[in-house]
């Protein structure tokens, strides 16, 4: 038998403590066992110029190589490849979704530029919508499409943002989580990039731009947190280049001065960047996607259709006079159109009626000559 000892914790709730073991600890083991029979998916899109090394942080990050052909700057618009791999790590099985730009930042019109990319994010978010409202839906096996985290590519000019840069970013920062990265980071300077760093985070501030923010509520986690809201956008090193140091083979880059180690966490924020991704933000990123940017398209796009929570007295609308109010309205419509149908019939009916009439004297005046014509002529 179990034994509870029980705590009085408010009016409402007694808090209870297990004296013995009873079983319920064993619920998260529950959900890890699941999680890995269904395997994880992750989407990621990767927003930035043709040639800042897109391709080659995603390779960097996951550790695969997967040759793909340059991407040309002379598109007349802004295209989005889309490529899914499926990962394994230690018999976890990872479905990773990329979408990257192709030939963003090449075209003179900028407003081509970011809303093709504004209209793949909403896109998915719409196809969710619509299972959603199926009367039969599988969200379990879905294939959600919604994408988790932007990775926003910013040139290491080491100067400011560019007016696209905050023009795509504005026009997305709602949709999805935007983590912005300092491509190529080892074009710059150590205190150029504490510069550029600090230029560009008080331009997103004063544009009011939103981006991740790594929570910082969060008990366990606030400090590390906190340091890495700090770090903010992450210098980012990509290259498939193994290079030796010392006895070590490691991943990095050869300069004629030396080697930049891409893993090395005082050469770049790669590392800070991979273990948020992998190890310990993507439900995070996955939760916020669905809970704060899904929510607010389907509540805009309900709104649409006309579906409201309250009404105008605020009081709550139940769904059920919802239904009869819209399908009364929708009656009184088709009645409407089947009457001015009904209208236009009688009229043509009408305007036949005459036609035929004419018709017909003319018809009988004709078979009357033709009757004279035998009387006086005789055929
Ligand atoms: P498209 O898909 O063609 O738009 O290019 P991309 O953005 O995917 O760039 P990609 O990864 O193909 O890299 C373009 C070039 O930049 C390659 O020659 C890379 O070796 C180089 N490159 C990539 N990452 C870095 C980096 O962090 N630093 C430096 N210096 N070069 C890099």
């Amino acid at each position: 038998a179990h034994h509870w000892s029980a705590v009085e914790h408010n009016e409402n709730i007694r808090c209870l403590t297990t004296l013995g073991h009873f079983g319920f600890e064993c619920l998260p083991t529950q959900l890890v066992n699941r999680s890995i029979q269904k395997g994880f998916s992750f989407n990621i899109l990767c927003v930035g110029e043709t040639g800042i090394g897109k391709s080659t942080l995603i390779n960097t990050l996951f550790n695969i190589n997967l040759k793909e052909s340059k991407a040309s700057h002379f598109y007349s618009k802004v295209g989005l490849k889309v490529k899914t791999y499926e990962l394994q790590d230690r018999n976890i099985p990872l479905k990773l979704t990329v979408v990257k730009t192709v030939g963003y930042g090449d075209q003179i019109n900028k407003e081509a530029s970011y809303q093709p990319v504004v209209d793949y994010l909403d896109a998915q978010f719409e196809a969710y919508l619509q299972e959603e409202l199926k009367i039969k839906r599988s969200l379990v096996d879905y294939n959600d499409s919604r994408i988790h985290v932007c990775l926003y590519f910013i040139a290491p000019t080491g100067h400011s943002l560019k007016s696209l840069d905050l023009m795509t970013m504005k026009n997305i920062d709602r949709r999805v989580n935007i983590i912005p990265l300092i491509a190529k980071a080892d074009a710059l300077s150590k205190s150029d990039l504490q510069r550029f760093k600090s230029n560009i985070m008080s331009e997103l501030v004063s544009n009011g731009i939103r981006i991740f923010q790594f929570p910082e509520d969060d008990e366990d986690a606030a400090q590390v947190n906190t340091s890495v809201n700090g770090l903010l956008p992450f210098a980012v090193v990509g290259s498939m280049e193994e290079v030796k140091v010392g006895k070590r083979m490691v991943r990095g880059r050869h300069y004629p001065w030396g080697v930049l180690q891409v893993e090395n966490e005082n050469h770049c924020d790669f590392v800070k960047l991979r273990d948020l991704l992998l190890c310990t933000h993507m439900e995070d990123l996955k939760d916020q996607t669905h809970t704060q940017h899904y929510e607010c398209y389907r509540s805009s796009r309900l709104q649409q259709l006309g579906f409201h929570d309250t009404g105008p007295d605020s009081q709550p609308v139940s769904f059920q006079e919802m239904y009869e109010a819209k399908r009364q309205e929708f009656h009184a419509q088709c009645q409407r159109e089947e009457e001015e149908l009904k209208q236009t019939f009688m009229q043509r009916v009408k305007e036949k009626e005459l036609t035929f009439k004419d018709a017909e004297k003319e018809a009988r005046i004709t078979h009357l000559t033709s009757i004279l014509w035998v009387l006086f002529f005789g055929g």
